[in-house]
């Protein structure tokens, strides 16, 4: 919380998603450290705890920590209320939050993927939509949303996870032109493989992608899509190999994309 030795005007309020580790506590670092303040949101409490306390301690930054869990039903609804209880505009949103799941889709646990949808899809949609009328109104600010190369192609064996992120690519890029005019940005960062929860998470730190593709970092993952955003672009693929990733679908036919992609991502087991 802000102490009495910080500056006591307006500082701009920038909501996390994701913000216990990975790509969001790069995020929360970095705006941090630009001055914003921060609502940090995921579910485990006590590193979203460690994250805020890390960064008052480093930066003059007040972050306060909301947890929840994202995929429940009417969880968008439930936290904004929560901010509007606070009195919490924020000007910044940075949807992040999300997991994948490694395997054949038939056999993965179906509810699993269903909260996946919840959480990668439906919350992102909520949280976006709900707060960029304000944004806009305010004449400043936006939302960055966190998709992937993924988002870009068809992807057997992570079948469910490629569709949520083709969904916030084109949700996004569809946002970033109905604001255009508006001083209002909507970005869609597409990292590839980056270092993190996400490959334990989704059951393939063992995979053939991780022992083919060099991961990036969270941190330069992040700055590239902050800065991408306060440029306004509209998509943000970071790195010369991800671009080429996402190129893929555009200069080879889609049988030969989704084969390649069915041997990536293989599950060691099979
Ligand atoms: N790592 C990669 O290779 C990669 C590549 C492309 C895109 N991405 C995307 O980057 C974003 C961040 O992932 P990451 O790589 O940083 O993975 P991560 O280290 O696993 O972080 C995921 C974050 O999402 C939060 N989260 C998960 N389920 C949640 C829920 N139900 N409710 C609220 N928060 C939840 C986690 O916190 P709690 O567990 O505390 O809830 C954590 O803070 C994701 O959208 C992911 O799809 C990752």
């Amino acid at each position: 919380m802000a102490t009495d030795g910080k500056t006591k005007k307006a500082r701009r309020l920038a909501l996390i998603t994701g913000a216990s580790g990975g790509i969001g506590e790069a995020f929360a670092g970095i705006l941090a450290e630009e001055g914003w303040d921060l609502v940090l949101v995921a579910r485990n409490e006590d590193e979203l705890r460690r994250v805020a306390g890390v960064l008052q301690a480093a930066t003059d930054t007040t972050a306060h920590v909301l947890p929840f869990d994202l995929a429940q039903a009417g969880a968008g609804g439930k936290l904004i209320k929560a901010l509007q209880r606070r009195g919490w505009m924020p000007e910044v949103l940075i949807n992040n939050a999300g997991f994948g799941l490694n395997g054949r889709a038939m056999e993965l646990d179906v509810d699993r993927q269903l909260r996946m949808i919840d959480l990668n899809v439906r919350t992102l949609t909520e949280l976006s939509l709900r707060l960029l009328p304000q944004m806009i109104a305010r004449g400043a600010g936006g939302v960055l949303n966190v998709a992937s190369t993924a988002g870009f192609m068809s992807g057997p064996h992570m079948a469910v996870y490629f569709a949520t992120k083709a969904y916030v690519l084109h949700f996004s890029e569809a946002l970033a032109e109905e604001a255009r005019g508006s001083k209002v940005t909507v970005t869609a960062l597409c990292p590839g493989p980056v270092k993190t929860g996400f490959q334990e998470t989704a059951g393939m730190s063992d995979g053939l992608l991780m022992k083919l593709m060099p991961a990036a970092r969270a941190k330069d993952v992040a700055r590239a899509g902050w800065q991408g955003f306060k440029e306004g672009r509209a998509v943000v693929v970071p790195g010369a190999m991800n671009w080429l990733a996402a190129q893929m679908p555009r200069l080879l036919p889609r049988a030969v994309v989704r084969k390649a992609n069915g041997w990536l991502f293989r599950p060691k087991k099979d």
